[in-house]
């Protein structure tokens, strides 16, 4: 089991399933964020590609590099303490061979210090899977709506809401298990889809957009935060209104400045 002060490891992640203990993961992609993430308490913290986004400010995670991945990783690895750091692969930095996926992923290890990565794809990515894991490399699945396949899809739609397309998911889960993943994420598929591929694998599925019946919830951490508030998902639930206080706070202290009120006395030497 999972125990205060003791950093938490992928056997960890395996065994809160076996004991239906909810598993809480979130992204990060700075140091400070990633401080107070792990802080809380957290299990497991994502440096998502969704950097590319949030981050960035591109349309979607297609153009981050893995040095940008290995860059937020070394950040984030800096400051936690006890989370499982996981770095997201990003698009091209494992697709082209296994030899690719092993030097990059290696990489994220060694010089960011990510004690696992994530790869999005399904039974086409099972072999890169193993052959990470033979040499030492946990590795998390992604499938269902995979964001870097975003081109294909035409758009960020639910996948698996047809019955043939809802098989190959759950093939497409076992491909993964069976290669050795310790976790697997399913992001926008139907409830019970999610709940089946959840029942069926003993490995841990950690879900976004995927219902309630998944191992454990991740989600992108501004979304949570509402710092990302130019967006209002349906699967998303905000616990604060940052956004909103980052605007409040910029525009009183604009005003404090004109009226002469910052800084006071007390502000200065
Ligand atoms: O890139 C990301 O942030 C992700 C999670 C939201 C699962 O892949």
């Amino acid at each position: 089991m999972k125990s205060e002060n003791t950093p938490v490891t992928v056997n960890h992640i395996i065994a809160m399933k076996r004991h239906g203990e909810k598993i809480i993961a979130l992204t990060a992609y700075d140091a400070m964020f990633a401080r107070l993430e792990d802080e809380a308490g957290i299990d497991l913290i994502l440096v998502g590609d969704s950097l590319g986004m949030v981050v960035q400010g591109h349309k979607d995670t297609i153009p981050v590099t893995i040095d940008d991945t290995i860059y937020h990783t070394r950040a984030c690895a800096k400051v936690v303490k006890q989370a499982l750091l996981v770095s997201d692969m990003p698009f091209m930095s494992y697709q082209e061979s296994i030899e690719q996926a092993l030097h990059n992923a290696g990489r994220c290890m060694k010089e960011a210090g990510a004690r696992a990565v994530k790869l999005e794809g399904g039974a086409f990515i099972a072999e890169t899977v193993r052959r990470l894991v033979e040499v030492g490399i946990p590795v998390m699945g992604h499938i269902g709506m995979q964001p870097q396949m975003v081109n294909i899809y035409g758009g960020y739609k639910i996948q698996g809401k047809k019955s043939e397309q809802a098989k190959q998911i759950m093939r497409d889960a076992e491909a993964i298990q069976n290669a050795g993943a310790f976790s697997i994420v399913l992001e926008k598929i139907p409830r019970q889809l999610a709940a089946d591929i959840t029942k069926k694998l003993k490995i841990p599925t950690i879900g976004i957009a995927a219902g309630p019946d998944c191992d454990g919830q991740i989600l992108v951490n501004y979304d949570l935060f509402g710092l990302a508030d130019q967006f209002n998902f349906k699967f998303v639930r905000r616990y604060m209104e940052m956004a909103q206080d980052v605007r409040n706070a910029v525009a009183k202290w604009s005003e404090d400045i004109r009226s002469g009120d910052f800084p006071n006395d007390d502000e200065s030497f």
